[in-house]
């Protein structure tokens, strides 16, 4: 069965589908495996080189229970924003034309703070050709993760985001349902204006108010949170505690939707960051696992895993003008088992590694190679109108299954990332985009993958399967 991508292929430095299909997909994919062996001429090829999918795979039962690797550190479950394993389920669902559009703000956002000359979040706002009512570069923030912060601890629910560095909590919501009222815990205590993590707040505040330390995030694309910069204790599980916890108590937030989310965990590479802030506990090591889809659930782990023989790695690039951002050297991709051959100059550049943008954004040049080797390999299936900046779609209307060519990407030092289904597509289109400025990893890519990111010791380690 060597086409059968399944338990017992050889590739060592492969983190890919052998291990991580969901149950129904590999049973399926056996009995396809020797359908095409008996059925098609090209079969060996094919199903080396495709990914099949069954559409009645699609509706998956709900599955909000999470299966962390073995760690010494401390695991929250992660899950999706929208969807029936969220805590706090969005009352308004966005369509796929406008998740995309948040993602273009999204990218222009990473984009722009990547090739900026300043280094932190102190930008103008962009010069937006998207009306302002469909949100911000915050909407694209998907996953989220649940805590307790204070004492006795207030449930919160808070988006993660590694492109962002302090944290904050809604200490002003107007529903009023998991509001965290700092004169409530014993434990808060506001920064004053002339101490050390006051200071350190640098561009994101550093502002003074009745002699307590005020903080201010502006993202980029004119929403921001303002407040009270302070401690308290945060509550990663029931027997992980971090004492003194830096975060924002906001007052105010412009320009977000008033989506039921209490706030945000900044998990970014810069000081502020409680990646950075447990650097002593944790080792500045962190791993996670974004669900397939919203109907799974993922994981957040502090700490390195028990176990990196499981994972595939790459060095982690960072930029000291970005010193929140965390990159990675992408140097090919193969479609269908094939290597696209990209020159390295394209990527030279290096890739954010970004768990806030939807789409892997790639340079031009290598993307139309993608693409169209891609559609090389969908010939048997016909093509659908684009849907927003994804132009290679197709209509699988009327199929009981499908399969698509295998997408891997290949880092530097030969970790290969042999992309989960559900990590190659998105609303039945190729999900990846071209763009003139950095290249961006996407979260879709990321998907089943638990993704370390191990910032004390510069490297990104891979683990396919972790949570499918
Ligand atoms: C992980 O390793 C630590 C020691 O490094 C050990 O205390 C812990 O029990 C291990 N956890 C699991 C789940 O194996
Ligand atoms: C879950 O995701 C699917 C597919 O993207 C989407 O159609 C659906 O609306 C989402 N469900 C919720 C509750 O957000
Ligand atoms: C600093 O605080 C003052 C008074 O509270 C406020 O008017 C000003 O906008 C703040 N500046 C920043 C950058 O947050
Ligand atoms: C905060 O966001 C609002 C709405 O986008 C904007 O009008 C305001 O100027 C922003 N404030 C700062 C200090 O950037
Ligand atoms: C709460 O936030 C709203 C808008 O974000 C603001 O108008 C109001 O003054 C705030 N209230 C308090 C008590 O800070
Ligand atoms: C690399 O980044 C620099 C600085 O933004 C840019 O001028 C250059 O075009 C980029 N190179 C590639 C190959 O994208
Ligand atoms: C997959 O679809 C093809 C064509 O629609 C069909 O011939 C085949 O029987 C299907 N296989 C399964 C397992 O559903």
């Amino acid at each position: 069965m060597r086409g059968c991508r399944d338990a017992s292929q050889p590739a060592p430095a492969m983190a890919g589908a052998q291990s991580k299909d969901r149950y129904a997909r590999k049973l399926l994919l056996l009995l396809l495996c020797g359908g095409y062996y008996s059925v098609v001429a090209r079969a060996a090829d094919d199903a080396r080189s495709y990914k099949v999918l069954a559409v009645g795979s699609l509706k998956a039962e709900v599955v909000c229970s999470v299966t962390p690797a073995p760690s010494s550190g401390a695991t929250v479950p992660l899950n999706h924003r929208h969807g029936p394993c969220s805590p706090a389920p969005s009352a308004k669902v966005p369509t796929i034309l406008e998740l995309l559009q948040h993602d273009q703000l999204r990218a222009k956002y990473i984009q722009r703070r990547w090739s900026g000359k300043k280094g932190t979040d102190d930008l103008q706002p962009l010069d937006l050709t998207l009306p302002t009512t469909l949100g911000t570069a915050l909407d694209t923030l998907e996953y989220v993760i649940t805590i307790g912060i204070g004492s006795p601890a207030v449930t919160q629910t808070m988006m993660i985001d590694t492109g962002s560095d302090v944290s904050w909590v809604r200490c002003n919501s107007t529903d009023g349902t998991t509001l965290f009222d700092p004169s409530k815990s014993t434990t808060y205590a506001p920064f004053s204006c002339s101490s050390a993590a006051c200071t350190q707040l640098g561009n994101n505040g550093n502002n003074c108010s009745n002699s307590q330390c005020q903080y201010m995030v502006q993202y980029g694309d004119g929403s921001n949170t303002t407040g009270t910069y302070g401690s308290d204790t945060l509550a990663l599980s029931a027997s992980d505690t971090v004492k003194g916890f830096q975060f924002g108590c906001s007052h105010h937030e412009e320009g977000f939707n008033r989506e039921k989310f209490d706030g945000l965990m900044g998990l970014g590479g810069d000081a502020q960051s409680l990646v950075s802030q447990t650097a002593a506990t944790y080792g500045k090591s962190f791993s996670y696992c974004l669900p397939p889809t919203n109907r799974t659930s993922g994981f957040l782990t502090f700490g390195a895993p028990n176990v990196t023989s499981a994972f595939v790695t790459t060095p982690m690039l960072r930029w000291p003008r970005v010193p929140t951002f965390y990159g990675v050297l992408l140097q090919d991709i193969s479609v269908g088992g094939t290597l696209l051959g990209i020159q390295p100059t394209v990527l030279s550049n290096g890739s954010v590694m970004d768990s806030g943008t939807i789409l892997t954004r790639l340079p031009r040049r290598a993307y139309s190679a993608l693409s169209s080797a891609f559609r090389s390999g969908m010939t048997r299936y016909p093509r659908a109108a684009p849907v927003g900046i994804l132009d290679t779609c197709y209509d699988f209307t009327g199929l009981r299954n499908f399969s698509v060519p295998t997408v891997e990407l290949v880092f530097d030092g030969g970790a290969v990332m042999d992309l989960d289904y559900d990590g190659i597509m998105i609303s039945d289109c190729l999900a990846f985009a071209a763009t003139s400025g950095v290249s961006i990893i996407g979260n879709v890519q990321q998907r089943t993958f638990e993704v370390l990111h191990d910032v004390g010791q510069g490297v990104f380690g891979f683990r396919s399967g972790a949570c499918s």
